[in-house]
């Protein structure tokens, strides 16, 4: 099965006294990403689960959290039974087995992700794997938006694609960090078909045009 890009704008770049409007002005994304963070995974703290509900009132677009935070087990279904369309936990944040996180998220009628640092092997996860739908690879330190793309996370993209294309997984790769109009080809090629932009988005004088150049060139990157 080859599916097109999806696009995901971080709000972690809007303007957080505008949150509704900030999210009318990506309509046109495919999933709206929501950067959870609790100041003791990483060292910034965000928004949570309130604010996911207000937004999800206001907003079309399907929510993608991306739960930075210790703890993901005791939090993450709370997201999922909010109506979020996919919850992302981190691989290192899970104290038990994160297939109990992707069980209970699924039960909850979300797609159930896994996110991984740049410097966290994905052999170690591919069991766990079998259990969830989406696989966050980090291509930036978590924390904050506006980083340099980390580059030696690309092996790891095409490893998962190669395990996704042989049938051994089943699962959409998203990256997350410094995905732009300069690395976004990269990212594609390797085999991701989920990608995250931040600054990318927010930062263009017009949101819905930076989507669309986005898609455009993940979608040409996927193809070739
Ligand atoms: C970083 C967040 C990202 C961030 C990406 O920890 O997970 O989602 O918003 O921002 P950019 O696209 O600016 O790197
Ligand atoms: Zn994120």
């Amino acid at each position: 099965m080859h599916r097109g890009p999806l696009i995901a704008p971080s709000l972690l770049s809007a303007d957080f006294a505008r949150l509704a409007e900030e999210a009318h002005r990506v309509a046109g994304a495919d999933w709206l990403h929501f950067d959870v963070m609790d100041a003791h995974f990483v060292p910034n703290l965000t928004f949570g689960l309130p604010v996911m509900q207000a937004l999800q009132e206001v907003t079309p677009v399907p929510l993608d959290c991306h739960l930075m935070i210790e703890e993901p087990e005791r939090w993450a279904p709370g997201y999922a039974e909010a109506g979020a369309r996919n919850v992302t936990v981190h691989a290192e944040a899970c104290t038990g087995d994160p297939r109990a996180v992707a069980r209970d998220l699924r039960a909850a009628g979300a797609l159930a992700g896994l996110a991984l640092k740049p410097e966290t092997s994905l052999d170690h996860y591919l069991d766990v794997l079998q259990e969830f739908d989406t696989l966050l690879i980090m291509t930036v330190e978590p924390g904050f938006g506006g980083q340099d793309f980390i580059a030696e996370a690309l092996p790891k993209v095409r490893r998962a694609r190669e395990l996704v294309d042989s049938g051994h997984l089943t699962l959409f790769i998203e990256v997350d960090g410094g995905i732009n109009a300069d690395t976004i080809e990269q990212a594609a090629e390797a085999g991701a078909d989920v990608f995250v932009a931040g600054s990318a988005v927010y930062g263009a004088d017009d949101p819905t045009r930076a989507i669309a150049a986005l898609r455009a060139q993940a979608g040409a990157a996927m193809r070739g």
